[in-house]
């Protein structure tokens, strides 16, 4: 039945032009039936470079429109209109433009995390892969960082030179790992090294063996010579280690590691959207789409 869905959806692919971009949280079978999958850097990198006029993206809305202000002249569909990513939705320009009159000589650098309309007041947005090159590279030393307070932590750590003013934001499953979770796991699996994304609470990061973003991760533990692991992100990310590498142990860090939003979309839901009988099309404005570039490509200049 899934072998069968996926053959459809390839042979409509290929039939309408279509270039389906898949986040790392996805299931499996979607991953399958992608042209590329990867974390937020380089899904926005390839959305610049897919020859294809029309996009799907199985992931969340924020990546969806991110794909929509490189490439405006290309049709873009995010397959479920409800996957939102919590954090992004966290605070709105109004909150942050009054923020920035506080520190009006302060860079501010936004996960690229954020709603499009949020970027549209920002600097240069960042992805939790780029973050640290990103920041170190900035003239100025003052540096507002929004919307996740543990990445931003992440960089005040590790681009001491800089002064980091952070606001009270995170994404609620990774943020919601105690470090004694990470201290429990670490005796339970004394063998195992411990990979956590950067969204991690600074006492989760600071037992880590590897940070790093979705990607970075799995890049991280396929090469490693260890054979065990345990896994600080998404528990899908556990799941397609276990299935790539079969022959090493991966350890999810919690069970709350669960992105509900990630989870939505269904091969199902992108077959239908292929077809035309769900997903969204993405519009966003003009102006807004030329403001929110300027941060992006911004990033993509320094990243
Ligand atoms: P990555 O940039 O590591 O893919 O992270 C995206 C995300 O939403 C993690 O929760
Ligand atoms: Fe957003 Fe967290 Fe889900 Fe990533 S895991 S999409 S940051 S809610």
């Amino acid at each position: 039945m899934i072998k069968d869905i996926q053959q459809e959806i390839l042979k409509l692919k290929k039939e309408k032009d279509i270039c389906i971009l898949a986040h790392s949280y996805q299931a499996h079978e979607i991953l399958e039936i992608a042209d590329y999958s990867g974390d937020s850097f380089q899904l926005s990198l390839l959305a610049q470079k897919a020859e294809q006029k029309t996009i799907i993206m199985c992931g969340v809305r924020f990546m969806a429109e991110t794909v929509k202000i490189l490439s405006p002249e290309k049709t873009v569909y995010l397959v479920s209109p409800d996957a939102g990513c919590p954090m992004a939705e966290q605070m709105d320009k109004e909150y942050i433009e009054k923020v920035k009159e506080e520190y009006p000589d302060y860079t501010v650098v936004a996960y690229i995390n954020t709603t499009a309309q949020l970027k549209t007041i920002c600097d240069v947005c960042v992805t939790s892969s780029s973050a640290l090159n990103i920041v170190k590279k900035l003239e100025n030393d003052k540096i507002l960082f929004i919307p996740d307070c543990n990445l931003g932590s992440y960089v005040a750590q590790n681009v001491p030179e800089k002064t980091v003013k952070l606001l009270q934001g995170g994404c609620p499953a990774h943020a919601s790992v105690k470090p004694e979770e990470a201290e429990l796991a670490k005796k339970k699996y004394p063998n195992a090294l411990l990979l956590v994304h950067p969204e991690c609470q600074p006492g989760v990061c600071a037992q880590a063996d590897f940070i790093g973003s979705t990607s970075a991760i799995m890049d991280y533990a396929k090469n490693s010579k260890h054979d065990e692991f345990i896994i600080g992100t998404e528990l899908s990310i556990a799941e397609h280690l276990q299935y790539e590498c079969p022959d090493k142990r991966f350890y999810p860090l919690s069970q709350k590691l669960m992105c509900s939003n990630m989870r939505i979309t269904t091969l199902m839901d992108v077959y239908n959207c292929i077809l035309g009988k769900s997903g969204e099309e993405i519009a966003l404005d003009i102006d807004t789409m030329t403001a929110a570039r300027r941060s992006i490509d911004k990033m993509v200049e320094l990243g």
